[in-house]
């Protein structure tokens, strides 16, 4: 058994080769700051580097939480040129993720919201727990996805779904998560590691150039060019005095009041 330390993630890799990284932040329902968003970053490399890991599940901590998106008190400090940036940062992230050359699953135990849906939707495949909702909420405080998720939703749900799911802001709910297929299998919270550590037994059994190979191919027919696009919209939203009172509002627990300006 391999262990790393981290400061907001654990990580370990268990006899068979499974590397488990649990989002640790859980006071902050697992949000994603900016030492968290490093740490994911060296977390990818070591799984990449490491020719004993063979499949890389990762979950946030407790059972309340995946990740409930981007650390808002931190987001609500950007301006147009550094919310581009982070923007561009998290992709970069996420992008690794989804080219890795191991299988990558998502256990999404609880809220997967914001960032944290776009970290499950860069995974390969996701399992969720019977109290799992996953929504993209960025809208609620003045801003869009900015880890990808207006480029992976569509994707995943078709775009008719994924422009419901973006422009109101909601949530689904586990089990309609399934039906919609953003993830691939629903289980209680008990039962929820052990089956997704079956399932990375199930592929590890084949041929590790072969799985590289076909993450890559699949990975190929979804190819777009949105990203930076993306990128730029959401830089561009932090300037705005929605995104400021969006952001504030969350901070001091109210209703926003937006003024589209
Ligand atoms: N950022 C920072 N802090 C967060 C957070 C976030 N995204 N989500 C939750 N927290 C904090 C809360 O502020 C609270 O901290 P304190 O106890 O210090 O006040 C703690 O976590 C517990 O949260 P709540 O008290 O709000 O818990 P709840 O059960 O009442 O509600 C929730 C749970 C519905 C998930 C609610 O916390 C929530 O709506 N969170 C924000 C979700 C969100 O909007 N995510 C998108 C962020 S933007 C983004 O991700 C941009 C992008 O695309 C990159």
């Amino acid at each position: 058994m391999n262990s790393h330390t981290f400061n907001h993630l654990l990580f370990h890799t268990d006899s068979n080769g499974i590397a488990i990284l649990t989002i640790n932040r859980p006071d902050k329902l697992n949000a994603l700051n900016a030492t968290l968003l490093d740490e994911l970053n060296q977390a990818i490399d070591l799984v990449e580097d490491n020719e004993s890991i063979h499949v890389f599940i990762i979950t946030g901590s407790g059972e309340k939480a995946f990740v409930a998106g981007a650390d808002i008190k931190e987001l609500s400090t950007l301006k147009q040129d550094t919310g581009e940036e982070l923007s561009l940062k998290g992709q970069h992230i996420f992008s690794k993720i989804e080219s890795c050359s191991k299988p990558v699953i998502a256990l999404v135990n609880g809220y997967a919201l914001g960032g944290g849906a776009e970290l499950a939707m860069a995974c390969h495949i996701r399992v969720a727990t019977e109290n799992a909702a996953i929504g993209m909420p960025e809208v609620s405080l003045g801003l869009i996805p900015g880890y990808g998720g207006t480029q992976r939703l569509p994707h995943i749900v078709g775009k008719s779904k994924a422009m419901e799911m973006i422009l109101t802001g909601q949530p689904v709910k586990a089990g309609e998560a399934l039906k919609i297929g953003l993830v691939n299998y629903v289980l209680p919270m008990d039962e929820a590691l052990d089956f997704t550590k079956k399932i990375a037994l199930k592929m590890m059994k084949n041929g590790p150039l072969a799985l590289n190979a076909a993450i890559r191919a699949i990975n190929a027919a979804f190819k777009n060019d949105g990203f930076a696009h993306e990128a730029k919209e959401f830089g561009k939203l932090c300037s705005t005095n929605d995104f400021k009172e969006g952001t504030s509002a969350f901070l001091e627990r109210r209703k926003a009041e937006f003024t589209g300006k």
